[in-house]
């Protein structure tokens, strides 16, 4: 039987409460911002599949690239580990390259990722895997780790895998918080592959959330198709375009929709109307891209020592591999 819940409760868990207090709290903001994990509706997470297809944004092909080169160092040789755990495990198309590795050897493989559709999706691809023995935790991040990495006691090692440069999307400060708390659930010996984008030239990163074919400007704006559709918003789609910006000084790029006018927009399932200035800008993500030696001194403020880096030339793209200090 179920147990009754009460409202506060069932209030709290309806997803489309919690976007619409997202979206008024963020709107209400200087500058007007959404949360980017809102771009990913079943429209936007094809999309996004579109774009780590374009030849503009080379951040999965130079991963691809690095972990299927590398795949046997990380998952043989000493230290070798038997319980694998991915946070966002997307296709499991990442991890199927490492599993392929140790094919036969028992694993523990965890995949963590709040997308069910994602879940599914790994479960299919790697349950081709001999020896691979796969949970499920559909769960954000931090709680899913908690869960994976609650072993019996005794020998093994784990491999946490934070890939796609997920890293990016946070700031200096969470990255710090993040690597932090990965390191609190692990144990000595326990090890971490970071996947994180380099500096480029301003004009490759650009083009890498801006491309010619207008995919990345799509996955954008189709936020706010999400919104009207959601919340009920008014949101004129040819009054908002896809912007792009370098700050160098923060090393990340912007992401933002840009009003082409001065507008009213209501937001009715989100119980708000708000005036937006011609050229004001809603904020939508933030991209921070790293120097190698910037990754090493992310993973040592939080007790992780590198083991190894390798970095793709072509995309500028880096691995790194992190063992937990004792
Ligand atoms: N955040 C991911 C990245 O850093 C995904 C992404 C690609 C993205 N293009 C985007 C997010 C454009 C927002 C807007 O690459």
């Amino acid at each position: 039987m179920q147990e009754p819940s009460s409202p506060a409760a069932t209030l709290a868990a309806d997803p489309t409460v919690e976007l619409a207090r997202d979206v008024a709290e963020g709107l209400a903001r200087r500058p007007k911002q959404v949360p980017a994990k809102y771009l990913y509706d079943a429209l936007g997470s094809r999309l996004f599949e579109a774009i780590c297809e374009l030849p503009w944004y080379t951040i999965t092909r130079g991963e691809c690239a690095l972990l299927s080169a590398h795949a046997e160092a990380i998952m043989r040789g000493p230290g070798a580990c038997d319980t694998v755990v991915e946070l966002g495990c997307g296709s499991g198309a990442k991890l199927s390259m490492l599993l392929s590795a140790v094919e036969g050897r028992p694993t523990d493989v965890h995949l963590v990722d709040i997308s069910e559709t994602a879940l599914a999706q790994s479960v299919q691809a790697l349950s081709r895997h001999r020896g691979a023995l796969l949970t499920t935790h559909q769960a954000a991040y931090e709680a899913g780790l908690g869960a994976a990495l609650q072993r019996a006691g005794g020998a093994g090692r784990a491999l946490v895998l934070f890939l796609g440069s997920n890293i990016g999307n946070l700031s200096s400060e969470e990255a710090d918080r993040f690597l932090s708390e990965i390191r609190s659930r692990c144990r000595p010996g326990d090890r971490l592959l970071l996947g994180a984008d380099l500096v480029k030239p301003e004009a490759a990163l650009v083009a890498a959330y801006d491309d010619p074919l207008g995919v990345t400007a799509a996955f954008n704006r189709n936020l706010l198709v999400r919104l009207n559709r959601e919340l009920d918003a008014d949101f004129d789609l040819d009054l908002f375009e896809h912007r792009v910006l370098w700050n160098a000084g923060a090393s990340r790029i912007e992401v933002h929709l840009e009003s082409l006018a001065d507008q009213l927009v209501c937001v009715r399932g989100a119980g708000c109307c708000v005036d937006v200035a011609e050229g004001e800008r809603i904020w939508t993500e933030s991209v921070y891209k790293y120097e190698p030696e910037g990754i090493v001194a992310l993973g040592a403020r939080a007790g992780f020592a590198r083991r190894a880096q390798w970095i793709e030339p072509e995309s500028r793209f880096a691995l790194t591999l992190f063992e937990r200090e004792p």
